[in-house]
């Protein structure tokens, strides 16, 4: 059976074309997670215990990852936890960030840690991933972690997956069953949420299309439930996505636009003002399944501090 979560409401919906459509509010969502997390973290310092301690290593000045770790940061801080960020140069050597890595697999006070990607392209973003600790592995990337999640093992689930997934649980969304179509293979989003949905617990019947899909459109229009993760801005139109389905959108572009106070606009990876009449659930970008990552991690980071400290 499925876990039903009935405490959080949905806290936005619209009447569209006299069907309601209702929004998968992600930033609400994370607040109310981010508060839970939060008290369990006052309880465990009242207690006498340290707090638990995320770091984070980003090598080089790439825009979008350096706002991803702020925000990482700053969430990190807002539910107590402490946080390190190790900021490398673009020129560090391989031998450089895997000493670094080896560094945080050893010290005592860190429970978990991710390194930023994309690495620059003389460094092995697999090798990389290969020398962090499973047990630190809060982003849940290495070997052990992908291979405990696919048997169904105590692992660490990356975060942007379980989100989608907390999103769905949290709001009773039904899902046994269900098709479940996936647009994007990546390893980070696409493969494991393909596999986590289709798991007992969610059951749903799941296709996993990729850039040599046949048919594409056919397929979505199956779709009960669709998760775009194709990294194209507003790749999924109307004409793709069966009319009842809940749609949701992995993509964060940043689009030039001159009305806005600083330069641009976020745009996902589905045309929201043309498919979002079509849905009986959506994901906004921004507010959506963005948030709920940030969480992700944070839980992730709550429970490697637990294992670790048993
Ligand atoms: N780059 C894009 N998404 C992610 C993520 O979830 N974790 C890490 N480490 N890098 C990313």
């Amino acid at each position: 059976m499925q876990e039903k979560y009935t405490d959080a409401k949905p806290t936005n919906s619209a009447k569209k074309g006299g069907e309601e459509v209702k929004i998968l509010d992600g930033k609400s969502l994370a607040l109310q997670i981010k508060e839970e997390i939060a008290n369990e973290v006052r309880q465990l310092t009242a207690d006498g215990h340290r707090a638990p301690h995320l770091a984070a290593i980003i090598v080089g000045n790439d825009g979008a990852s350096q706002t991803y770790v702020a925000s990482k940061e700053k969430s990190s801080h807002e539910v107590g936890f402490t946080s390190s960020v190790y900021r490398m140069s673009e020129s560090t050597s391989e031998q450089q960030l895997l000493e670094s890595i080896e560094f945080l697999n050893s010290d005592p006070d860190i429970d978990g840690f991710i390194v930023q990607l994309p690495l620059p392209k003389h460094i092995d973003e697999q090798k990389i991933i290969n020398a962090i600790s499973p047990n630190k592995d809060v982003d849940g990337f290495t070997p052990i972690n992908v291979g405990r999640m696919v048997l169904g093992q105590e692992c660490f689930v990356p975060a942007t997956p379980m989100g989608i997934c907390t999103l769905l649980k949290r709001n009773g969304i039904e899902t046994e069953g269900k098709h479940c179509v996936v647009i994007g293979r990546s390893n980070i989003v696409g493969t494991p949420v393909a596999n986590l949905l289709s798991r007992k617990g969610f059951d749903c019947t799941v296709t996993l299309c990729h850039s040599r899909t046949r048919n594409l459109a056919e397929l979505t229009r199956q779709a009960d439930i669709l998760i775009v993760a194709i990294g194209k801005p507003e790749f999924v139109t109307a004409d793709m996505v069966k009319p009842g389905a809940v749609v949701i959108d992995v993509g964060i572009h940043r689009i030039p636009d001159e009305s806005k106070k600083s330069g641009y606009r976020i745009i996902g990876d589905v045309k929201h003002q043309e498919v979002d009449p079509l849905c009986s659930w959506v994901t906004p970008v921004p507010g959506g399944v963005g948030p709920l990552t940030i969480v992700s991690l944070l839980e992730n980071t709550l429970l490697a501090y637990k294992r670790n400290n048993k």
